[in-house]
């Protein structure tokens, strides 16, 4: 073999940022040490990889065929690593988990309790929106993603886990705050906090008041529970969350559920991974052990 595995990853890190210097940054090498590896590689296979048009780098049509083979080598190489680590049982290996916000208030205390139970294990958490979330499913980014509704239109596994109600919230002294029950229309007189455009949970709030021909006036939109929680706390107004996200609450419990008609919405947190996907030992358990504590 003329070439090492190694300058295929590096070309691989090429292809996809189509970046000598964004490619470094991601292997932690430096640009000219990118840039002889490639050059060597293209020395090897006697023909250019990549070609300058302007500023754009583009692949050669020798490049697409490169890339494809070493992707098949790398992904092969990939399942090699999965499948020994299972014939090692859950003494060693890595486990990838992306999840929504809203989960976690409760996922990375289970995850920590699978940890303390298999030490060999390498756990890494992503947390981001409902939108993000379903980009890294699409993209198979992830050993298991952890959302609030299963994907839409997508083929997946998908595996309800917990209940994730979502409740409207306001500061314990708020107007409404001992009020028995409102009604639909009463409560979208206030004013909204909401989260972000992508958000899971802004999505399900946003389609329970339209199924009931209404909507709320949007009076400030942060990106965050926490944020959100402050901003109720500060007397901004009212919002739509998860239940789990006022548990451990830093605002002294100063915030409370209203009760509003229709809620608790009750959604449930669903375990989400492409269909098709064999799942690692490692994920098998950590999914096992989510179901095992669901059912405790
Ligand atoms: P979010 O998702 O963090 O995108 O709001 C939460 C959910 O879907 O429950």
């Amino acid at each position: 073999m003329r070439y090492s595995l190694r300058q295929l990853q590096i070309f691989d890190a090429v292809a996809r940022h189509l970046s000598y210097t964004r490619a470094a940054e991601e292997l932690h090498l430096t640009q000219p040490a990118v840039f002889a590896q490639i050059k060597q590689l293209e020395e090897v296979i006697g023909l250019p990889l990549l070609e300058r048009t302007g500023k754009q780098l583009h692949l050669t049509a020798v490049g697409h065929e490169v890339l494809a083979t070493s992707r098949e080598t790398i992904g092969a190489l990939d399942r090699l690593e999965m499948r020994l680590a299972d014939m090692q049982g859950l003494k060693r290996g890595r486990l990838r988990v992306a999840m929504v916000t809203t989960a976690k208030y409760l996922i990375p205390r289970l995850l920590g309790e699978f940890c303390v139970k298999y030490p060999g294990i390498e756990a890494s958490l992503i947390v981001t929106n409902r939108e993000q979330v379903l980009a890294r499913v699409a993209n198979n980014e992830d050993d298991i993603a952890i959302l609030g509704a299963p994907p839409e239109g997508m083929d997946v596994v998908a595996t309800p886990i917990a209940n994730n109600p979502l409740v409207v919230i306001a500061r314990n002294d708020h107007a409404l705050a001992q009020h028995k029950l409102i009604s639909l229309p009463r409560i979208v007189e206030e004013p909204f906090i909401v989260r972000e455009p992508g958000s899971g949970t802004r999505l399900a709030t946003e389609r329970f008041f339209a199924e009931h021909q209404l909507s709320f006036k949007v009076r400030m939109e942060l990106g965050s529970n926490e944020a959100i929680k402050q901003a109720i706390a500060g007397g901004l107004g009212v919002s739509v969350l998860s239940q789990h996200a006022l548990a451990l609450d830093g605002t002294d419990g100063l915030l409370q559920p209203l009760n509003v008609t229709g809620f608790p919405l009750r959604r449930k947190w669903y375990v989400a991974y492409p269909a098709g996907k064999h799942l690692s030992a490692v994920a098998e358990a950590f999914l096992e052990h989510l179901l095992e504590r669901k059912a405790g």
